[in-house]
């Protein structure tokens, strides 16, 4: 029987293999692929579901296949272990018609090389995984979706139960957050959002207007910008002043040098990255905001005069924002934490050196892991002429309860009852 293969699940299957098999981002993969542009938006949406149901459930994907594949599959099979992922996903959590999904995965195996000698056995697991997959998946905890090293890290950092939260939040449908310039009042019932705090709205997902977010009114006109509640804390700590000098390092795609830039104050964006920095200067030009854009590596670079404050959002390992972005559970590695760690410090001394004395420095990483966070935060004190800045709870009371004197932790699986929030770490420091 001719089955016609469809370009979400072909899709679908590229995508994890260059992710899963091949360590390449879902971000870097996009950009890569003209396909994606080229498909339907229902296309695209069934694409994005059943890659991002891989990425988001692995743990629980694995073990069930793992329950009906007799032996492991040899490393060398192209497409192979993404169309069993992409077709077990789809059946176990995704409730489209199993049959159908058995056979697309048996026809796609069945028109590549690479793939076509396990054609067989890919319709002898996947009738098996329809079966019987349902119920012995409620066997299965949603924790295993975390990696071990992650689990084992956050525990001792958080405890038990941000395990749980995390895995809980993880495979969740997530809110869209904006951070909104002028007006939250009325933008909040233009997009039936919930307002947080003074800038953030958030958008659940049954409220959620369907298709391209650059399409929704308000983006355009430069009213606002998509961003995380949790990401748009580090600029509303610094509590930028109309007319002060701030350099913000490590720049783009610019969010927080958005929330700088409105605010009034005279912006330097410092970023190293050429393309990531062009990037940066579109979003100010959409949002009508003036900022002076820099391509310099923050540790090279030296400010004309020194700053009134500087932001340092530095390049960190990306573990807290799993839940929006959930190939950095299967990207990221341990050794990565401790490279990253020591590049994270260089950038806070280099900032440090562009700041006057009694100057406000922010330092933050959306990292979950402490040695990105508060560990280059102790060594900071210790070792550069900052001291801790005490940050005012007032405006910022949504997220009192992860503030500690000068510094907000966020640990993974926050607000799970909320449709959570990206774990991040930020710290407050003055030039002495
Ligand atoms: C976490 S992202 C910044 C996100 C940005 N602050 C925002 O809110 O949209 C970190 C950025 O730092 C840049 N970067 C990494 N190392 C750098 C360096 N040594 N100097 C300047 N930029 C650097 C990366 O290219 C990346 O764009």
């Amino acid at each position: 029987m001719h089955v016609k293969l469809s370009p979400a699940r072909i899709w679908a299957a590229n995508a994890i293999t260059a992710i899963l098999d091949h360590g390449h981002s879902m971000d870097d993969f996009l950009a890569g692929s003209n396909g994606f542009t080229a498909m339907s938006q229902r296309d695209r949406a069934l694409a994005r579901a059943i890659a991002g149901t891989v990425l988001r459930r692995l743990g629980q994907v694995d073990i069930i296949l793992a329950l009906y594949l007799a032996k492991p599959l040899p490393p060398k099979t192209g497409l192979m272990r993404a169309i069993l992922r992409c077709a077990t996903a789809e059946i176990l959590f995704l409730r489209s018609p199993a049959f159908a999904i058995v056979s697309e995965a048996v026809s796609m195996a069945a028109s590549k090389g690479k793939t076509r000698a396990f054609r067989h056995l890919a319709n002898a697991v996947l009738r098996k995984v329809a079966a019987e997959g349902p119920e012995r998946l409620k066997e299965i905890p949603a924790t295993v979706n975390i990696p071990d090293w992650l689990c084992q890290s956050w525990q001792e950092a958080y405890g038990e139960a941000a395990i749980e939260e995390a895995a809980k939040v993880l495979i969740e449908d997530q809110p869209t957050d904006l951070t909104v310039f002028r007006e939250l009042a009325d933008w909040t019932e233009k997009l039936s959002g919930t307002p947080i705090g003074e800038q953030s709205l958030r958008i659940s997902p049954s409220d959620r207007q369907a298709g391209d977010i650059t399409k929704w009114t308000g983006f355009e006109g430069g009213a606002w910008q998509v961003q995380d509640v949790a990401a748009a804390l580090p600029a509303l700590i610094l509590k930028p002043r109309a007319e002060e000098y701030i350099i913000d390092l490590c720049a783009a795609p610019g969010g927080k040098t958005a929330q700088l830039a409105a605010s009034g104050a005279r912006v330097t964006a410092v970023e190293r990255s050429q393309s990531r920095l062009t990037r940066l200067d579109q979003n100010m030009k959409r949002l009508g905001l003036n900022v002076q854009s820099v391509c310099a590596d923050a540790l090279q670079w030296k400010p004309e005069t020194l700053a009134d404050a500087v932001l340092v959002d530095a390049p960190c390992t990306a573990t807290g924002i799993f839940r929006r972005h959930p190939d950095v559970l299967a990207l990221k590695t341990p050794e990565q934490v401790n490279d990253m760690a020591e590049r994270q410090f260089s950038i806070l001394k280099a900032a440090a050196s562009m700041l006057r004395p009694g100057g406000r420095l922010i330092y933050c990483v959306c990292s979950a892991q402490v040695e990105e966070g508060e560990e280059i935060a102790r060594r900071a004190l210790e070792e550069l002429p900052l001291g801790p800045l005490a940050i005012e709870t007032g405006p910022l009371s949504y997220v009192e309860t992860f503030i500690k004197e000068n510094y907000l932790r966020i640990p993974p699986g926050a607000w799970d009852d909320k449709g959570g929030l990206d774990a991040f770490y930020i710290a407050a420091f003055t030039r002495q």
